[in-house]
Order: structure tokens, then sequence, then C-alpha cells
């Protein structure tokens, strides 16, 4: 099958991207949402990202408006679904929103249609199983922003066709991504084995350790090569988000999380991060907005504890033979934009004092910081 026609369902942070890099790869693509309001918005963010773009030189003005417009937006599903070749579903992280969705598609949608899910969490598996074709679906897994980021995450259930693995992993291609294949339904997949933890141990760090979110993040930033900080990731990517995410992933397995409770309470305050214009940090509004962190305050912490966290779930990930050491390097860079290493970065820490400060936190808090086997035999 040749897959030309996409629907991509829900407008929110990761489906208005998708919508866009889609369209920008020349598939035909209708985005649907519940809302003409929620649509309309999603529209404005293609539009913003598009016009970054073109002001970088990346596009034209003429791409820059065939790519809006060939971006379709509606909300009556049936209308929305009829020609899709693959649909590619990004609505809320939550099992029941995702259930009833699944179930009206299932009422209107064509038996050869693919159903690819962009769940950060959820288990493919059973998620398929709530499909009347568990061996057309798939996990995609795409990273904010989508425009930007050059990883996808393919999460093949246990019922996926191998045929279907292979479409979705030309598809991505296409989008001119790089597929990273999952090779276990696991909680948290690969990237999120290691985002999500670090959230939660960088809140520690500043109870145990007394210090400032600015210090924290400028270490993160110049010390552990990345991107952003945390709290400005966390932020970024919305507590929402991560606080489904630690949800899911704590009900799945026990010892890939030790939960802060701080997430908890931003999520309850409604304080979501950038979009409701306070987090950790506060915003001046929804739009896209940057932390200021220095070398200067980097200097001043060791952020030995995130890099132990980290290098743990990451090691977990490869001994479980999740993915291979390589895809775990190149999924890092590529999803979260580190800029080296992170067993490198152990390495230039002193693998043993990393494995030390696991040890006393282990001693402290528990078996969450426990090292793992394959941390214990870097050499
Ligand atoms: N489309 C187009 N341009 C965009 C954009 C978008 N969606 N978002 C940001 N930009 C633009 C910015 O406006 C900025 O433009 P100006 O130079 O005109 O100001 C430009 O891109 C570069 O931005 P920055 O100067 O802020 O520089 P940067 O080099 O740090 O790049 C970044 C930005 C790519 C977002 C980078 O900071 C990064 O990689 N951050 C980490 C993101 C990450 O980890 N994402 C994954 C989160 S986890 C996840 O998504 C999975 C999940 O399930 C939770």
């Amino acid at each position: 099958m040749t897959i030309k026609n996409i629907t991509v369902l829900g407008s929110g942070i990761m489906g208005h991207g998708i919508a866009q890099i889609s369209s920008m790869s020349g598939y035909h693509v209708i985005l649907r949402d519940i809302q003409k309001e929620l649509l309309d918005k999603a529209m404005e963010k293609v539009k913003w990202s598009l016009q970054k773009l073109k002001e970088k030189n990346k596009i034209t003005s003429e791409q820059a408006e065939a790519y809006y417009n060939n971006i379709t937006p509606i909300i009556d599903l049936e209308d929305a679904v009829k020609e899709a070749d693959l649909i590619i579903e990004a609505v809320p992280e939550d099992f029941n929103i995702k259930k009833n969705v699944y179930k009206d598609l299932d009422e209107v949608s064509n038996d050869k249609t693919i159903y690819a899910s962009n769940t950060s969490t959820l288990p493919i598996t059973e998620l398929s199983k709530l499909t009347n074709n568990p061996n057309k679906f798939i996990g995609i897994h795409f990273f904010n922003p989508p425009q930007l980021m050059k990883l996808v995450e393919i999460i093949p259930g246990l019922n996926t066709e191998p045929n279907i693995t292979n479409e979705i992993t030309d598809f991505v291609k296409k989008l001119n991504k790089t597929p990273i294949i999952c090779k276990k339904d696991v909680a948290g997949f690969i990237v999120n084995r290691v985002f999500i933890p670090i959230v939660h141990e960088a809140a520690y760090c500043l109870d145990r350790d007394k210090i400032s979110m600015t210090t924290i993040d400028s270490a993160v930033k110049y010390k552990l090569d990345f991107p952003m900080g945390i709290f400005e990731l966390a932020d970024y990517t919305g507590l929402d988000v991560i606080y489904k995410a630690t949800q899911e992933m704590s009900s799945r397995d026990k010892k890939v999380i030790y939960p802060n409770p701080k997430i908890a309470e931003l999520y309850n305050a409604k304080n979501l991060g950038q979009k409701s214009g306070q987090g950790f940090y506060e915003y001046k509004g929804d739009k896209y907005e940057r932390i200021d962190l220095s070398e200067e305050k980097a200097s001043k912490y060791d952020p030995i504890s995130i890099l132990g966290v980290a290098s743990n779930n990451a090691s977990w990930l490869i001994r479980n033979e999740v993915c291979s050491r390589e895809d775990l390097e190149k999924a890092l860079n590529l999803g979260m934009g580190l800029k080296t290493s992170i067993f490198k970065l152990v390495e230039n820490r002193g693998i043993q004092n990393v494995v030390d400060k696991l040890k006393s936190l282990e001693k402290q808090f528990g078996e969450f910081y426990q090292p793992d086997e394959y941390l214990l035999n870097l050499k």
C-alpha cells in the first residue's frame, strides 16, 4: 500500500506539528479536532512555525503558503478519515479518551487504514486491542517540537504485522526524520524512560541541595550539554504531559521513577508550564520563550545525581535489550538534543563517582537508585 492521505487526530502541540511536517513532505493532510477554536489555534501555530522556517531560509514563501494550504482542518470524524491511508492519533494521554476515539473511529474508517498512536507512554499492545484491527496498529512517537526534532520512535505491538512496521519506517524516513525501533513495549519507551525520571530528580535536587532552579538548569545545560535546562524543558513539554506520563509509567513499572510530589502539585494547580504562563518558571504568554541560563551559574553546581539517574535508566534499556547502545545514544541526541553521549558524560565525571553517588542515594532513599548492572560494568 502507498500512503498518500494522512489524518491527524488531535490538534494540540504534537498534532499540529505532525500535520505540518507531513504536509511539508507532500502528503495530503487532514487535521481533525472536536472544536473549531482548537483547529484555528492549531493552524495559527502552523503559520507561526512556517514563518520561522521561512525567516531562516529553510523554505520559500511559496512553499510556506502551499504547506499551509495542504492541511485541511475538519471537525466531522467521518469526513476526516474516509480517505485516510494512515491515521495518526495524537489526542490527550488518557486511556479512556483514546478508547472512545478508537471506538468511534472503527465505525467510520476503512479496514485497510493503518492506525498509529503518538502516545508517549501507554502500552501499544493494549491500545491495539481497543481496535478492530490490532495487526494494523503501531506506536509512532514524535518529539516536541516535531518540526525540529529529528527522532521518531516506532513501537510495534505484539500483534503488529511486520509489513506495517516497514511501511511506517518508510513513512518516517519520507518525513526526513530518523526512525528508531523500540524493540520492547516498555514504560516510557526509550527517551521518556530517561527524560521523565530526571525531571523528578531535578526537583529533588532543589530540596536536597538548597540551590536555585536556574543554577540547576544552567549546570544541566552547560555541564551535561543539554540544549535546555531540565525545568525549562519540563515547562516546555507541559506539566500535564509530565504528570500523566509519570502516572502511567509508575503504574506499569514502580522502579522507573521516584515520583517527586512537586509535579503533582504543579499539575493540580493547573501550572502546566509555558502554555499556561506558569510552571516551574513564570512566562509572559503562551509563546515560545527561553529561560536565561549562564555558564557562571553552572559553575556553582554539580548535576551528578541527574546524570546518575539518566545513565542508570539508559543502562536499564540497554541491558533489557529495548535498544542497542548506539540507538539509545542516537535517540537522546535526536529526540532531546543531547550533544554528548550520556555514557561519555559518565566517563568524564568518573564512572566510580557516579556509581558511588547512586549507591549513597540508594542507602538514603531506596532501590530506585540501585546502580544497574550495565552501569556497574562500564569500563
Ligand atoms: N517551528 C519552527 N521554528 C521553531 C519552532 C517550531 N515549532 N520552535 C522553535 N523554533 C525556533 C525558535 O523560535 C528559534 O527561532 P529564533 O532564532 O528566530 O528565535 C529557533 O527555532 C531556535 O531556537 P532557540 O534559539 O531557542 O535554540 P535551540 O538551538 O535551543 O533550539 C530546540 C530549540 C530545538 C527546541 C532545542 O532547545 C531542543 O532541542 N530542546 C530540547 C527539546 C526536547 O528535548 N524535546 C523532547 C521533549 S520530550 C517529548 O517530546 C516526548 C514526550 O512524549 C514527552
